[in-house]
């Protein structure tokens, strides 16, 4: 369970940009700058940029991005983008920005200060060049392997004080707590926005992570991070500005039930985001050394996935479904099937509908008589009998070919099999799509319905359909 809380949500609620590099992402050519387009985030040729990201953790007692005791920093960097990541949301401190007792260390000695002098070693097996650099320049050096690997980077100002995060009492919460003074985070976004000015892959700077605690105030939020905004465009015109909301950013604790859920709602709405975390283990966290990350993407060698299922389900989210750039001509549907990342597609006639990637789907239309049809077809969405694969015809007209969205989730999608039995979508063990009667229609706890669960998703990807 829980998979929800891999996700750190990065609220955009502005962004402005203006860049005049070239980037090239898995999928095509970006051209910065990036600016916005509604809620869309675009490039300079009005194509939709989707921040696929995920966190890459640099604000804990040590300051230096974690594993690069593990792995050279270019391995993790070629790794992220070979998941299908286009970019790196790598946290800092504001005090090694503001302190420079602090930002003048070297490598070396901050992991010396902490006692971690196998990590020492490690760093000098698998990153020589950076154990006698300021903790500034590693970041800088960290930064800049990602650009040379095509990934972009969002600075995240993750707290003030080093060390891990988020509790309501950790005095790093809201403007105005222990170590979070209004000023020197303003002068901490300076300085950050100031060094990165002209570096083509930081494509944004997140103000705060998870703003929180009692002393978290609407007015206060507009008045400090208005001026936070301020501060890194006149310093930084180029980045894009994200902001936090209150409460954690948000509060989706709700959601944590249903993390299949979660999947659904962020295709439907085809947001931006970053996934937590990269990092497979940790050079001290919370007073442990060595400490394994069970939320990583990576392992704690920092050398395989740690989970590739899990790669696999958010594969069809590391694009984007439409928006500016994508082709208007053909909106349609896909069948999205959260708890496998997969869609449903035929591959070909005489073969039953299966999951199948979602870059492969079909073009669905889905009209307002509740048919699910191929686009550009006579073919719609059957039952035939129950546990039977369900299967496209051409008599469209009957309750067989009605798919109605149900159950408080509205991720089952249910019809009535030839005979008249209410059934529901589903998949069995070959990824066959079928009728079954319905899942977890009551309130019952124990019951797991992921398997009949299916999203509509809006989509202007250029179908491959023959
Ligand atoms: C800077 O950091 C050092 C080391 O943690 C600390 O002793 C010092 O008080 C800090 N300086 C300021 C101005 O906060
Ligand atoms: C899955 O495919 C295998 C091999 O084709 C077959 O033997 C098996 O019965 C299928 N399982 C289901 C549930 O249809
Ligand atoms: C999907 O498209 C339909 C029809 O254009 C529209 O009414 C609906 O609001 C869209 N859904 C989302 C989540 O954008």
């Amino acid at each position: 369970m829980g998979r929800l809380l891999f996700f750190s949500f990065v609220s955009i609620f502005s962004f402005l940009a203006t860049f005049s590099e070239v980037v090239i992402t898995q999928h095509h050519v970006t051209a910065f700058p990036l600016s916005t387009d509604s809620r869309w985030i675009v490039d300079e040729n009005g194509q939709r940029v989707k921040l696929a990201c995920v966190n890459w953790v640099s604000h804990l007692e040590v300051m230096v991005a974690e594993g690069l005791s593990k792995q050279p920093m270019d391995a993790i960097s070629k790794r992220i983008l070979s998941m299908g990541f286009n970019c790196v949301r790598l946290t800092w401190p504001v005090f090694l920005v503001t302190n420079d007792t602090l930002g003048s260390l070297t490598a070396r000695q901050s992991f010396q200060i902490h006692g971690l002098l196998e990590s020492i070693s490690g760093i000098q097996a698998n990153n020589p060049s950076i154990i006698d650099l300021s903790l500034l320049d590693v970041y800088q050096a960290v930064v800049s392997s990602l650009g040379d690997n095509n990934v972009m980077v969002i600075l995240d100002n993750h707290i003030s004080k080093p060390g891990w995060c988020c509790s309501n009492s950790d005095g790093n919460g809201f403007f105005g707590d222990q170590y979070f003074d209004p000023d020197v985070w303003i002068t901490g976004l300076t300085r950050m926005a100031s060094m990165f000015k002209g570096v083509p892959n930081v494509v944004g700077m997140s103000l705060r992570n998870e703003l929180r605690g009692p002393k978290q105030n609407v007015n206060d939020w507009y008045r400090y991070m208005q001026k936070g905004a301020e501060a890194v465009h006149s310093a930084n015109p180029d980045v894009i500005v994200i902001l936090s909301g209150l409460n954690y950013d948000k509060d989706l604790s709700f959601l944590r039930n249903r993390p299949g859920c979660f999947l659904g709602v962020a295709a439907e709405l085809d947001f931006d985001w970053a996934l937590w975390t990269l990092v497979g283990s940790y050079y001290l966290r919370q007073g442990v050394v060595g400490m394994n990350e069970y939320y990583g993407v990576l392992d704690s060698n920092w050398r395989e996935a740690r989970n590739p299922t899990f790669l696999q389900q958010i594969s069809a989210l590391q694009s984007p479904f439409r928006g500016p750039g994508l082709s208007e001509a053909n909106p349609h549907k896909v069948i999205f099937h959260p708890s496998t990342g997969l869609c449903v597609l035929r591959k070909s006639m005489l073969e039953p509908l299966r999951l199948g990637p979602c870059t492969k789907s079909e073009a669905w239309n889905y009209t307002p008589q509740k048919i699910l049809s191929v686009k550009g077809t006579y073919f719609c969405l059957q039952t035939d009998d129950l546990a039977k694969p369900a299967k496209l015809g051409i008599i469209c007209t009957d309750s067989n070919s009605k798919w109605e969205t149900i159950s408080d989730s509205k991720m089952h999608l249910s019809s009535k099999a030839s005979n008249g039995t209410p059934v529901c979508l589903d998949v069995d063990s070959n990824n066959t799509i079928v009728a079954n009667t319905c899942k977890c229609l009551s309130k019952d706890n124990t019951c797991d319905p992921q398997n009949q669960w299916f999203k509509l998703v809006n989509s202007t990807r250029s179908s491959t359909m023959k």
